[in-house]
């Protein structure tokens, strides 16, 4: 398995570096931004909640690093012009873009694809799917403006096999998958290196929706899974392309 969950990172790790995470609002985009910006990034926070936002923002300026940014954007109805005014925000603020968490996403509706509202099918695949591939579009001239950036796809271990009753999620896990390992061979003769990797079971409002059953406290947090995280952000992932990561070991 691909995991470096016993990545211990130096402070410095991310100095200099500008990252933009998405779903960076809460769970575990909030901990992986609070984890980057730890490291010594400035991290371009992105999500829906401008509240949140905030939070996590005032959080990062009280531990002391570098000032961060918020960008709120919704990505089910965010249009190419809203991602390339986000991209221009960058460019003029920080004229690169060192790495690339596309971690925002939907679970949908944990039904049989017999039953399962195609309306809401449509909008996971949306956030999920499509938001990554045209955001990613966006930020590639940044992307190549940086000396080696790094782009990490989450996905999820029904992304990897699927599962009755995961429906939407499961198929754009997939296709999240698929666009990874395109855009490692398309750009395999360049510094940019585009990796996924799949959480795993983490206590978060998500795995509480999809498993409202499941007693919280058996779960990892957020904060205990960011090592790979960090890792596939700094330099020990130089020249690493292609590949599905594991953010912990699975659970038995
Ligand atoms: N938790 C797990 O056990 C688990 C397991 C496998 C994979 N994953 C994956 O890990 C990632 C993070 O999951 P999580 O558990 O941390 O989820 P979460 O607690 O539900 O957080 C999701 C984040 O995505 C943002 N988001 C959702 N819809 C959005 C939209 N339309 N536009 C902009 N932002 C949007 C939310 O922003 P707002 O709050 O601002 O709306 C929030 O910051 C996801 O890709 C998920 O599929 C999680």
């Amino acid at each position: 398995m691909n995991c470096h969950m016993d990545y211990r990172a130096p402070s410095d790790l991310l100095a200099g570096k500008v990252i933009l995470v998405t779903g960076a609002s809460a769970g575990i985009g909030r901990a992986v931004s609070l984890e980057y910006a730890r490291h010594g990034a400035t991290v371009v926070l992105v999500g829906r909640s401008v509240n949140r936002l905030k939070s996590v923002y005032d959080e990062i300026e009280a531990m002391g690093a570098p000032k961060p940014a918020i960008f709120p954007l919704n990505l089910e109805s965010a249009t190419v012009q809203d991602f390339a005014s986000l991209a221009a925000t960058i460019d003029e603020a920080f004229g690169k873009l060192d790495g690339l968490l596309h971690n925002a996403s939907q679970l949908g509706e944990r039904v049989n694809v017999a039953d399962y509202d195609l309306e809401t099918w449509a909008s996971v695949m949306q956030v999920n799917v499509m938001a990554a591939v045209s955001l990613t579009q966006a930020l590639l001239p940044l992307l190549q403006a940086a000396p080696n950036a790094s782009t990490v796809f989450t996905s999820s271990s029904v992304g990897r096999r699927g599962r009755a009753g995961w429906g939407a999620y499961s198929t754009s896990k997939f296709a999240t998958e698929g666009v990874m390992q395109i855009l490692a061979d398309e750009h395999r003769d360049s510094t940019l290196r585009f990796n996924s990797l799949n959480p795993g079971a983490t206590r978060t409002d998500m795995r509480r929706a999809a498993y409202p059953d499941e007693d919280p406290a058996v779960l990892r947090t957020p904060a205990e899974i960011v090592p790979t995280y960090l890792w596939l952000m700094g330099p020990e992932s130089l020249g690493v392309t292609g590949e599905a990561f594991d953010a912990q070991p699975p659970r038995h």
